[in-house]
C-alpha cells in the first residue's frame, strides 16, 4: 500500500470524508495538512452519522492513527467541542489521536476580524465560514502567529498574545468599532486548552516520517477543494490554505517522493458555498432538484450549497494542479430520473474559445459554458455496487467525466452509506519502492 492524498478537486463538499472512511481501513496513518473547522466532513456508518471539522475521518478505526499536520489552523475550543461530540458519540481519543506543535492557532480576534471584515465587504464578501481561517494564515504568513507548541510555554505565549492584541485591537476598535479582547481572559481561556490538549501536541512531522520509513501507509486528507486553494483557486474567492496536492507536502512535512499517488474527489455535478464564480450554476427548478436531492446544504453553516452541471474545464483543471493519478467520483444516484444531463466541455468568452481555466475573474465570470447534451438514466443506482449492472446511460455519462477531466475513475459512490461505493481499483494499490541508498 502507498503513500496517497485525497483532494477535493472542485469547490469543496466533494464527498470527501466519505472516501477518506472507506480507504482509512487500510491506511495506518491519516493526517489533515490544510485548513481549520471550515471543513465539515460527514461519515456514515452503521454506528451513527459522524461529522469531522478538524479531526481526521480515520478517527473511527481502532488501529488508525490521525494526525493534525502543521499546515492546519487549529481553533482549540472548537477542537475540544468535537472530541467531546464525538466522544458522547463512543469514540475514544488516546494514543490514536496527535497533532503538530507547529500548528497555528486560531485566536478569538481573528475570529473577530474575519466576521468584521466580511460585514465591511459587504457585496464583495467571500462569503467566509467565520471561523477565523483567514485572519489566522494572515498572522502565520505575516510571522506573528501562535503556534500550538507556544500552548506549552505560559511565558511566550502570554508575550506574543500581548504584542498581538496591540495591534489587533486596534484594528478591531478603530476600523471595525467592534468588541476588543482583554490578554487576561484570553490567556487563562487558552491554559485550560493546553492543559487539556497537551498530550495529544508532539513533532507530527519527525513521527510521519518515521512512519513512513517503516513502509507505513499514510492517507493525506485535503479539505476544501481545488479551486479553494489559495494559488489556483478562484481568488480571491478562496480559502487561505494550500488545498491543493502541493500542500500535503508544506503541511505535514513530508516530501514529494514519499507520495505515491493523488486522488481527486468530484461530484458528478458541481456545487459551490459562498460568493465566486461559478460558470455551470443553475439558478432554476434544474439546480433546485440537485439541491434537494443531493442534501446539499453544508455541514459546518448549514448554508444552502450552489448547485451546477458538471465542469470538466474545472476538473481537468484541477488533474493539472494536483498531478491526480485517480478520480472518485461522487453522488452518482442524485442523477437519477434526470431525462437530459450536460456536461462542460469548455468555455465561451466573446469570440475566444477556453478549454483550460481563465485565471482572470473578470473573465472567468464572463464565460459562458459550452456543453454537451448527453441521455440521463431513469433506473435507480442508489447503493450501487457493481459497475457492470449500472444503467448504459450512467456508463457512457462516466467514460465522458474520465476522457473530459482526463484522469481515470477508481472509484464511484451511489450513496452516503460506506457501502454504497463501487470500488473499481483501490486507489492505495499504489506503492513505490523507495530508498535512499544507492546500493551500490
Ligand atoms: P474560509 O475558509 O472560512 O475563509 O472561507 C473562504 C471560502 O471557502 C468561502 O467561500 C467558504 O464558503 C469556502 N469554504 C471554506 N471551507 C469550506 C468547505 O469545507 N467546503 C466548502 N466551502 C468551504
Amino acid at each position: 500500500m502507498g503513500n496517497l492524498v485525497i483532494i477535493g478537486a472542485q469547490w469543496g463538499d466533494e464527498g470527501k470524508g466519505k472516501i477518506v472512511d472507506i480507504l482509512a481501513q487500510n491506511a495506518d496513518i491519516v493526517v489533515r495538512y490544510q485548513g481549520g473547522s471550515n471543513a465539515g466532513h460527514t461519515v456514515i456508518n452503521d454506528r451513527g452519522t459522524f461529522v469531522f471539522h478538524l479531526i481526521p475521518s480515520g478517527i473511527l478505526y481502532r488501529g488508525t492513527l490521525c494526525a493534525i499536520g502543521n499546515g492546519v489552523v487549529v481553533d482549540p475550543g472548537s477542537l475540544i467541542e468535537e472530541m467531546d461530540h464525538l466522544q458522547g458519540q463512543g469514540v475514544k481519543f488516546g494514543k490514536n489521536f496527535v497533532m503538530s506543535q507547529r500548528a497555528h492557532v486560531i485566536l478569538p480576534y481573528h475570529k473577530a476580524i474575519d466576521r468584521a471584515s466580511e460585514q465591511s465587504k459587504g457585496s464583495r464578501k467571500i462569503g467566509t465560514t467565520g471561523r477565523g481561517i483567514g485572519p489566522s494564515y494572515a498572522d502565520k504568513m505575516a510571522r506573528i502567529g501562535i503556534l500550538m507548541g507556544d500552548l506549552l510555554n505560559p511565558s511566550l505565549f502570554r508575550k506574543k498574545l500581548e504584542e498581538n492584541l496591540v495591534e489587533m485591537n486596534w484594528f478591531l476598535e478603530r476600523l471595525y468599532k467592534v468588541e476588543t479582547f482583554q490578554v487576561d481572559k484570553v490567556f487563562d481561556q487558552y491554559m485550560s486548552y493546553a492543559d487539556r490538549l497537551k498530550s495529544y501536541i508532539v513533532d507530527t512531522t519527525t513521527l510521519l516520517n518515521r512512519a513512513i520509513g517503516k513502509n507505513k501507509t499514510v492517507l493525506f486528507e485535503g479539505a476544501q477543494g481545488t479551486h479553494l486553494d489559495v494559488d489556483f483557486g478562484t481568488y480571491p474567492y478562496v480559502t487561505s490554505s494550500s488545498s491543493a496536492a502541493g500542500g500535503a507536502c508544506t503541511g505535514t512535512g513530508v516530501g514529494p517522493t514519499m507520495i505515491d499517488a493523488v486522488m481527486g474527489i468530484a461530484k458528478v455535478y458541481t456545487t459551490r458555498v459562498g460568493s465566486g464564480p461559478f460558470p455551470t450554476e443553475l439558478t432554476d427548478e434544474v439546480g433546485q432538484g440537485l439541491q434537494e436531492r443531493g442534501k446539499e446544504f453544508g455541514s459546518t453553516t448549514g448554508r444552502a450549497r450552489r448547485c451546477g452541471w458538471f465542469d470538466a474545464v474545472v476538473v481537468r483543471h484541477a488533474t493539472q494542479v494536483n498531478g491526480l493519478s485517480s478520480l472518485a467520483v461522487t453522488k452518482l444516484d442524485v442523477l437519477d430520473g434526470c431525462k437530459e444531463l450536460k456536461l462542460c466541455t469548455g468555455y465561451r468568452h466573446g469570440s475566444t474559445i477556453h478549454k483550460d481555466m481563465p485565471a482572470d475573474l473578470d473573465v472567468l465570470t464572463g464565460c459562458e459554458p459550452i456543453y454537451q447534451r448527453m441521455k440521463g438514466w431513469t433506473a435507480s443506482t442508489t447503493g450501487a455496487t457493481s459497475y457492470k449492472k449500472l444503467p448504459a446511460e450512467a456508463k457512457r455519462y462516466l467514460a465522458r467525466i474520465e476522457e473530459l477531466a482526463q484522469c481515470r475513475i477508481d472509484m464511484i459512490s451511489t450513496g452516503s452509506k460506506r457501502a454504497e461505493t463501487i470500488m473499481l481499483r483501490n486507489p492505495l494499490d499504489c506503492s513505490r519502492r523507495r530508498s535512499r541508498l544507492t546500493g551500490h
